[in-house]
């Protein structure tokens, strides 16, 4: 089958599916002409769709995306920079949270948003982790305490292990400074040393997980980035295998997830970006 369908009488010969695709792999013999793939092209065409979704007239289908499938965009659901900006500067780093689980559904929600993350080479490489229940993630909180003991125990004295050293203690005494009693921890996963490209593996994952977080307090929920958790993962045997996550992969990220038991009525500030701006 071609790589790609197009309807010879709907297209318009306007060529942007041909300035559009990142390979250079659709190709224009001159105006009035139909554009067309060569053999083999499906080999290196990364399935990015932007063929499909930059057909103004829907003339055009990917031989893995139909054009069809492909929702059109609603004008009236575009958000205002004014939306984006109070949604960026109100998501809050979650650390308290309801004795309330998150239905099934939404957090399904989350990750099918999610999903639709810029990959590297759209290689869509994230696979997910999320541990739900009070208890359940509680275990998991345990087995990374197990680990920065083990630290401790190797580093005595050092600056890593006196900040430990309070995790460890806290924990010792019933306070769960790890994943702060949240009911699920969401957690991004990817193979490594697989592909040309799994170098970007771990920006993929952060990536998603930032989706994930932006989304989450539109549906009520709040998240927290869990660097405690997530990077004892590849420092303690027993978590990774509790965890289940494939030899082959690597944990890159981890959020706690939950409903939020605090309410914010200001947006705090942070120090002023530092930018080079290189303009030749
Ligand atoms: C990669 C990363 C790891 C983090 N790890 C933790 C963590 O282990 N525990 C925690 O309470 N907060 C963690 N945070 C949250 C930061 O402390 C928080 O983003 C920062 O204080 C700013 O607050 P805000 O997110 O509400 O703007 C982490 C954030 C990032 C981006």
């Amino acid at each position: 089958m071609a790589l790609l369908t197009i309807d010879e009488e709907k297209c318009k010969r306007d060529g942007f599916c041909v300035r559009e695709c990142p390979f250079m792999l659709i190709n224009q013999t001159d105006s009035e002409s139909v554009p067309f793939t060569n053999p083999g092209s499906e080999k290196v065409c990364i399935n990015c769709g932007h063929c499909v979704a930059v057909c103004p007239h829907g003339a055009l289908s990917h031989e893995k995306m139909k054009m069809e499938a492909c929702p059109s965009i609603k004008k009236e659901l575009i958000v205002g920079i004014d939306q984006v900006e109070q949604l960026f500067r109100t998501r809050r780093s979650i650390r308290l949270f309801k004795d309330q689980v998150i239905p099934q559904k939404d957090l399904e929600k989350l990750i099918d948003l999610a999903h639709y993350a810029p990959t590297a080479h759209n290689d869509q490489d994230v696979q997910w982790l999320v541990i739900s229940g009070f208890d359940n993630v509680k275990k998991f909180s345990s087995l990374a305490v197990d680990s920065m003991r083990d630290t401790i125990k190797n580093n005595p004295g050092s600056t890593l292990s006196m900040s430990l050293g309070r995790v460890v203690g806290a924990w010792d005494m019933g306070i769960d400074v790890v994943t702060r009693n949240a009911p699920h921890l969401i957690i991004t996963h990817a193979e490594y040393e697989t592909s040309p490209v799994s170098e970007f593996y771990p920006t993929d994952c952060a990536t998603a997980l930032s989706y994930v977080e932006l989304a989450a307090p539109v549906m009520g929920i709040g998240t927290c980035w869990n660097g405690m958790f997530s990077s004892n993962v590849p420092k303690w045997k027993p978590l990774q295998d509790a965890l289940g996550i494939p030899e082959t992969n690597r944990c890159y990220g981890a959020l706690t997830a939950g409903y939020p038991k605090v309410k914010y009525y200001r947006m705090p500030l942070r120090n002023a970006p530092r930018v080079i701006w290189n303009q030749g």
